[in-house]
């Protein structure tokens, strides 16, 4: 007997990311390949999106998917995320010449306070929400705080991008496969200030951290390279990243549904006081997944240093849930 269809939102449908993203989940990547969605697309009321956006949605059409169960093209959150079992928020207002970083901060609140009161009127009681639109972890904060009724450890915000991005450095440091690499954390922001963790990797058993033996390697080298990579992939490529970040996306989506199956994964989550993260910041912390939900890994030792690198990217996402406190 087949499945019954989920629907599955995504925000920014005809953007960069959005491109690289609903193929994949209307192929089933992203929630198995027995699992028929039905896509509800959101873009804004503007014509040329709206156009896009209908543009896309016929490509979905002609790839003749087995699983799309249906698709839909809004341009209200309202509307867009009735009943939705997933919502990934990709959409977001991007920072325009002379913006300064508080009127960044203020023009998201407002698209993120309207998306969480959205989801918390219409969707799913279940629905789980990835915000991949930045400041994510910040966007994340703002639409939990905005839907009271909906319980908020399923606002999550994506730091699966720095996971992958550390975990295919280490690959190519220590020559190995980049699927074998286990046990890696990034902890706090999805900003520079992220601080990526291997000190509990393994490779095949191996330590990381002994196989690589190279602290300044690790200080001087790896923690920019994986921390900038952004802006890196921005000043290359004229655009910010879309193919690495849709593939985060569905990694984040897929992990959380299907489970991790004893691996360690990076997701963006509310605190609940782990690791000393006063209770709701919008932290990434290392989980494991099963039975569609995340479970912090707990009990790792945070030396001098890796404190002093979670107290940096804490300090840095608590300014920026202070700076939007007064819109919530
Ligand atoms: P893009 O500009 O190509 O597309 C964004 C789309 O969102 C546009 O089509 C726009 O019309 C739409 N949009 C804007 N406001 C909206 C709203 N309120 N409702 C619905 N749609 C809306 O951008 P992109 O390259 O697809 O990137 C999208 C976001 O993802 C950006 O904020 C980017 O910085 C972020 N991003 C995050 C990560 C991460 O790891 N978390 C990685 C890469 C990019
Ligand atoms: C990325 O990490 O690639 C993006 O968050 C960069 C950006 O500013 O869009």
């Amino acid at each position: 007997m087949s499945k019954k269809p989920v629907r599955v939102a995504v925000t920014g449908a005809a953007g960069q990311i959005g491109y690289a993203l609903l193929f994949r989940i209307a192929s089933g990547e992203m929630l198995g390949k027995d699992q028929p969605v039905i896509l509800q697309l959101l873009e804004i009321p503007d014509e040329k999106a709206q156009n896009a956006l209908k543009g896309v949605i016929m490509e979905i059409e002609d790839c003749a998917f087995p699983l799309v169960a249906g698709i839909e093209a809004h341009s209200d959150p309202m509307t867009a995320f009735k009943d939705t079992d997933y919502a990934l928020l990709v959409g977001a207002r991007p920072r325009g010449p002379g913006m300064e970083r508080a009127d960044l901060l203020a023009a998201n609140a407002q698209i993120f306070t309207a998306q969480g009161k959205a989801l918390n009127a219409v969707a799913s009681r279940d629905v789980r929400v990835l915000v991949v639109g930045n400041p994510a972890n910040t966007n994340a904060y703002i639409a939990m705080k905005s839907a009271p009724d909906l319980p908020a450890k399923n606002f999550t915000a994506m730091l699966r991008l720095d996971h992958n991005r550390a975990a295919s450095q280490i690959a190519s440091k220590t020559g190995k496969a980049v699927g074998s690499i286990e046990k890696l954390a990034v902890w706090g922001n999805h900003s520079p200030t992220m601080y990526a963790d291997y000190r509990f990797a393994t490779i095949e058993g191996q330590s990381v951290k002994e196989l690589i033996n190279d602290e300044q390697w690790n200080r001087e080298v790896f923690l920019p390279t994986v921390g900038k990579r952004g802006a890196a992939i921005i000043a290359a490529r004229g655009l910010s990243s879309a193919a690495s970040a849709a593939g985060a996306a569905i990694d984040h989506m897929r992990d959380w549904a299907l489970g991790t199956n004893g691996k360690w994964v990076t997701m963006g989550i509310p605190s609940k006081g782990e690791y000393g993260i006063p209770a709701e910041v919008m932290f990434g912390y290392p989980v494991t997944c099963e039975g569609g939900e995340y479970k912090i890994v707990e009990g790792l030792e945070i030396d001098e240093f890796s404190q002093e690198c979670i107290n940096k990217t804490l300090a840095e996402l608590q300014g920026e849930q202070d700076g939007v406190k007064h819109l919530l």
